[in-house]
């Protein structure tokens, strides 16, 4: 492959992490954890057990209300550069082209026009869209829409990469598809990366650990990690009995009844 993506990367600390949103029910608490720079954690969990929540701290777009987050030393004290985030509706600018879209980062950094003709060419094709970078989102399908935002995000190297549900609107062809793309730009770019997810499958197939999120409002405990399970498999051959254990180790977790405190 001619387009090595080396990137920044970066290890995130969470500690004694919580939120209690206005109005008084505790959506997360106590959360502890530690990623190393490079890793790729997924966060699975059913629904309100506050992922979303712990992935807006990281990013910077909600403040906790306990405990604190540093990456890469640190403290996150709001959104920043070197986090890049990717939600399920793709979030691009309608008005500008694959390109421009993927060259708004790099342009807002001031680079020279080389480089930013450089950086924005290298991600569009990590991406597989080298074909299609004179056209608009409009003109492409959802899971063309998610590489552009994803390839945006890239542009900018963040050092950590905060997904929310990314491929949860695809179908499950290009869901598969873009899975094993993301897990090749990892192992290209190394950047450190939480991912959110509703599939166990997904998580166990992309991460190097998995962590397990119960509780929530509804349950009148706070979301919490339940477990962190590591991924230790050879492959991520999704048919193997070996996959399928770790699937089921986490299923059951994620099932595990809170007990309120
Ligand atoms: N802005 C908000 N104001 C009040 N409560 C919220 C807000 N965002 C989330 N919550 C509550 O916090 C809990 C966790 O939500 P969220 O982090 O979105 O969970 P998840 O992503 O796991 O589904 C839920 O009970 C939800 O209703
Ligand atoms: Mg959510």
């Amino acid at each position: 492959m001619d387009h090595l993506i080396a990137g920044r990367t970066a290890d995130v600390r969470i500690s004694g992490l919580g939120k209690t949103y206005d109005g008084g029910v505790a959506a997360m608490a106590d959360v502890d954890l530690t990623i190393a720079s490079g890793e790729f954690v997924a966060v699975v969990g059913a629904s309100g057990c506050g992922k979303s929540t712990l992935l807006r701290i990281l990013a910077g777009f909600e403040r906790p209300t306990a405990g604190s987050v540093e990456v890469g030393g640190t403290p996150v004290t709001g959104p920043g550069p070197d986090r890049g985030v990717v939600f399920q509706d793709y979030g691009l600018f309608p008005w500008l082209s694959v390109r421009e879209n993927v060259a708004y980062g790099p342009s807002r950094k001031k680079l020279p026009k080389g480089e930013i003709t450089a950086v924005t060419d290298k991600f569009i094709a990590a991406v597989g869209l080298t074909r299609f970078a004179a056209k608009y989102p409009s003109q492409l399908s959802g899971g063309m829409q998610q590489r552009v935002a994803i390839a945006r995000v890239l542009a900018n190297d963040p050092s950590l990469l905060l997904m929310d549900e990314p491929f949860g609107a695809l179908d499950a062809l290009t869901r598969t598809d873009l899975q094993t793309e993301l897990r090749r730009i990892h192992v290209e770019t190394r950047t450190t990366v939480v991912f959110v997810t509703h599939s166990i499958e997904e998580a166990v197939y992309l991460a190097d650990r998995v962590v397990v999120m119960t509780g929530g409002a509804s349950h009148g405990v706070p979301g919490h990690v339940q477990a962190v399970v590591p991924v230790e498999l050879a492959d991520r051959d999704v048919t193997s009995p070996a996959f399928n254990e770790v699937k089921r180790q986490i299923a059951a977790l994620v099932h595990t009844v809170p007990t309120p405190a």
